[in-house]
């Protein structure tokens, strides 16, 4: 039955109740759950009658016939099948889009400093506002880069994604993301992954919370392949944690968002689709602490390719090249010798959206900040500024570089990134951010080698 391997209670939103979280550990695992006991069926998915008068239905994440290694799907045993409700009518999308051509993309190094939490009583739909993107839901490649910006609890409301999965990032207060298969709590320096399709509900304990999302068009994320690293290293996979069963049956006027083909759809809905007695599966919802990454780096000379960061991957139809990397610049020791330690200058056929979740980043003495963003594009060149390359190239090398208070992080793609209307005209922009590079000093000189 159920393993559960984490127990942490935390205050609930509403009247101080205590909430209990319990977790499944495991990343991709076929887990099983039920809330009431007996209420999975043995041997078969669909019984003639289901125990407790529930409904079977399946939830698909791939092709039915993807690889067995690639496969994702989840049967469900609920109260009520996923058909029954009022007919969607098209809604205010606000500030989040699919869109990401409606203005030219630019070569230019962007960076914003971090975007306000609304004064006034914003959800996690309301509060998620699309910065860039590439590719599209209709050709189900590529990814929308949103950030949110929330103050309250989604309460009669529920939303699922059709167009992709989202791979939530906070940066500033704790969420709990209550899903049809169970609820998932997170604070900064851990990530919540919501499978495409998968109805949730994002409360907000704390008030007042912002943080990142990358909405993944592609295949749905996976652990990389570790080759000469061996068979442990990076992001472990029993450190990801799935919910448990959790369901509720409840009967109200509720409204189901659906976000597809780019836009939010609302229909009128009259009970809780968070209605799962039991279920199993790998088509699941997750956690996972940035905390708990196995950080591998350089012990003798040079900086590796950031490609020993990745945590999560979407891959493409071409080996070896991902659409989406997630990749994250945790705590960590420099010790390489005669080495610049900080990233070194560089241009990539990848793209990067970066943000931050705590502290400072290594490759920037100032400007970035914790809530903010950077982006640099196809091509266009960046690398560390000129206050960190002085310091860097005078550092003493007989000690190591010790990197505690920072938690930053990549969504790099394969396409180039466009940036929305909103993110190039937003306050936030930095117009100056290019100046840090400007201060670089000329050291050549032909006479010393
Ligand atoms: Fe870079």
């Amino acid at each position: 039955m159920t393993a559960r391997t984490t127990e942490k209670k935390v205050a609930a939103p509403r009247a101080g109740a205590i909430r209990a979280f319990s977790y499944q550990p495991g990343f991709g695992n076929h887990h099983t759950s039920e809330a009431l006991p007996g209420a999975l069926p043995v041997g078969r998915n669909s019984p003639q009658k289901c125990p407790y008068g529930l409904y079977a239905e399946q939830l698909s994440g791939t092709a039915f016939t993807a690889p067995r290694a690639a496969n994702r799907r989840t049967w469900m045993y609920r109260i009520r099948p996923s058909v029954m409700h009022q007919p969607f009518r098209r809604v205010d999308d606000r500030l989040l889009t699919n869109e990401f051509g409606s203005v030219p993309a630019t070569p230019n190094q962007l960076r914003w400093d971090p975007f306000p939490i609304p004064s006034s009583a914003t959800d996690f739909v309301d509060g998620l506002v699309t910065m860039a993107g590439n590719g599209g839901p209709d050709a189900q490649s590529g990814c929308g880069i949103h950030i949110y910006a929330a103050n309250q609890s989604m309460t009669d409301r529920f939303l699922y994604d059709a167009d992709g999965e989202l791979l939530i990032v906070p940066q500033q207060g704790r969420l709990v993301v209550a899903t049809e298969l169970g609820v998932l709590d997170a604070e900064p320096c851990e990530i919540v992954v919501i499978p495409r399709g998968v109805r949730f509900r994002v409360e907000l304990p704390e008030g007042a919370s912002r943080g990142y999302v990358c909405e993944n068009f592609g295949s749905p994320f996976r652990l990389p392949d570790l080759g000469p690293i061996g068979s442990n290293g990076l992001a472990n996979p029993r450190d990801f944690l799935a919910p448990v069963a959790a369901y509720e049956d409840r009967t109200a006027r509720f409204e189901l968002v659906a976000k597809f083909m780019g836009h939010l759809w609302a229909a009128e809905i009259g009970h809780s689709p968070l209605d799962v007695v039991a279920w199993h599966g790998n088509h699941v919802p997750y956690k996972y602490d940035l905390r708990r990454f196995n950080t591998i780096g350089s012990i003798s000379y040079d900086h590796p390719d950031p490609s020993i960061f990745l945590v999560l991957q979407s891959v493409s139809d071409t080996p070896g090249v991902d659409s989406i990397d997630f990749v994250i610049f945790p705590p960590r020791w420099l010790v390489m010798q005669n080495t610049f330690r900080p990233p070194w200058f560089h241009r990539n056929i990848a793209a990067e959206f970066m943000g931050l979740i705590q502290g400072v980043y290594d490759a920037k003495a100032q400007g970035f900040l914790p809530g903010g963003a950077s982006l640099h594009n196809c091509m266009s060149g960046h690398g560390p500024d000129a206050e960190t390359f002085e310091r860097a190239s005078n550092a003493d090398l007989a000690n190591p570089d010790v990197i505690k208070d920072t938690m930053a992080f990549m969504f790099e793609t394969r396409l180039a990134i466009r940036p929305t209307r909103y993110a190039l005209e937003a306050a936030e922009l930095q117009a100056d951010y290019y100046q840090c590079w400007q201060g670089l000093k000329k050291h050549f000189d032909p006479r010393k080698p």
